[in-house]
């Protein structure tokens, strides 16, 4: 069988070229198709991003219109979907009925499943794009027990969004047209991150040619974990610990150092950046100005900040090259803004979408893809002869 690697992690592993996203870790680079993140993130918007990642070039503005116009045409969920939501319990979590709806959507769009059908790939983009916010606000309509709202073509994207989470029927529900800024800020950050956890998942489902469906339902999965996505809601539960006097932040951190209980600093860290991450340092600043224009004046922010100032001068952090990722402040926002903490992951899986979509057509698209199929180093018994019962 030749000759194989030992890389647990893929520390060392390059499983694909890609020409989507480059990060270089130690300079704390991020560009999208070559253009660098603060950019996109201070004049861009998500829609104009997402047909960035996934067609190479940013639209010209009749081109930006007609995609935009026919993503809208498309946001409405079955109504099945109604019925779908309530089979969950209504405190199940969010990113486990996100991840059931969005692998269910293949039932649905039945004739979109052939991944090598140039139309069915596009259509499936535009579906995916267009109703996994509503399916998203639903869900958490969901939870609350609150009225579904229909989407409006009227809004922008991230508006109508916003308006179907929060808006009640017959009810106006004006947005603050700089929470909507901020949103859109925050999900162009989280659009995509070359081959992280999720990313690689959905690579690796879609290398069997599995549905588009298939493959980004798993990649929802993947980003569930508090390693990866689900950090921005488990960063906020650390933060609501140590403000409702579980620890101070000395006592946290010594934690933190000792290792205790397996006890991580989350929203610190990450794999490929060994400096600050440069989506963090955009975030960290709209925190406050969000905060600032929400008047909301949150205890939790100065104790993030004070996690951070220990960490940034702490010889086990530096050491170790640790400093704030994008989930360390993103939270903060997101629950200004009135998200439950239980939706910070879904909103996360909002912003990866498009890079998941770019990532799948790009794999689908490259002639030298193979199926995903790592090797291993055996470790178990070699061989031995079965016995019966009365024999063992
Ligand atoms: N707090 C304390 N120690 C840490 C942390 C942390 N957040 N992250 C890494 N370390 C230590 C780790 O214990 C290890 O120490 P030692 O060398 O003594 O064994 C060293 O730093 C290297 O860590 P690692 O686990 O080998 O690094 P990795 O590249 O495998 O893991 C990571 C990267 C992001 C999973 C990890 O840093 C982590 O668990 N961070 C906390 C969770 C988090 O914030 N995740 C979000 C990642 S960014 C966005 C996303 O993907 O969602």
């Amino acid at each position: 069988t030749g000759l194989v690697t030992l890389d647990p992690g893929f520390m060392n592993t390059a499983s694909t070229t890609s020409a989507i996203t480059y990060i270089d870790g130690d300079e704390g680079i991020l560009r999208y198709r070559g253009y660098p993140i603060d950019q996109l993130a201070k004049d861009s918007t998500f829609l104009e991003v997402a047909y960035l990642l996934i067609y190479g070039d940013l639209p010209d503005a009749e081109t930006l219109e007609a995609v935009t116009r026919r993503i809208k045409r498309h946001t409405i969920l079955h109504e099945d979907f109604k019925a779908f939501f309530t089979a969950f319990p209504a405190n199940g979590h969010p990113m486990a009925i996100l991840q059931s709806g969005i692998s269910a959507l293949a039932t649905y769009y039945q004739h979109t499943l052939d991944p090598k059908d140039p139309y069915q790939i596009e259509l499936s983009t535009v579906l995916l794009m267009a109703k996994v916010p509503t399916m998203i606000a639903s869900i958490a309509k969901r939870a609350t027990g609150l009225p579904l709202l229909y989407p409006d073509a009227s809004k922008s994207y991230i508006e109508d969004f916003i308006r179907m989470t929060f808006g009640l029927p017959y009810q106006r529900h004006d947005v603050d047209p700089a929470i909507t800024r901020a949103l859109d800020m925050l999900l162009i950050l989280h659009a995509d991150h070359e081959q992280n956890c999720s990313t690689s998942t959905v690579r690796m489902v879609g290398s069997s040619h599995a549905n588009i469906y298939a493959s980004v339902a798993a990649g929802v999965g993947a980003l569930s974990g508090p390693l990866h996505g689900g950090a921005n809601e488990a960063v906020l539960e650390m933060l609501n610990r140590i403000h409702t006097g579980g620890d101070t932040v000395d006592q946290f951190m010594t934690k933190v150092k000792n290792k205790e209980d397996g006890v991580r600093l989350m929203g610190f860290g990450h794999r490929v950046y060994k400096n600050y991450d440069p989506r963090a340092a955009i975030v960290k600043e709209a925190a406050h100005d969000v905060l600032q224009r929400l008047g909301k004046n949150d205890q939790l922010l100065d104790i993030a900040m004070g996690l951070e100032e220990i960490a940034l001068h702490d010889e086990y952090f530096i050491e170790r090259k640790l400093y704030p990722n994008v989930d360390f402040y993103t939270g903060l926002i997101y629950k200004a803004m009135g998200f439950p903490t239980q939706m910070f992951t879904p909103l996360f899986a909002l912003g990866r979408l498009p890079g998941w979509i770019a990532q799948y057509r790009e794999m689908i698209a490259d002639p030298t893809t193979k199926i995903g199929r790592p090797r291993q180093v055996y470790t178990g018994q070699p061989e031995r002869q079965y016995q019966p019962t009365d024999k063992r």
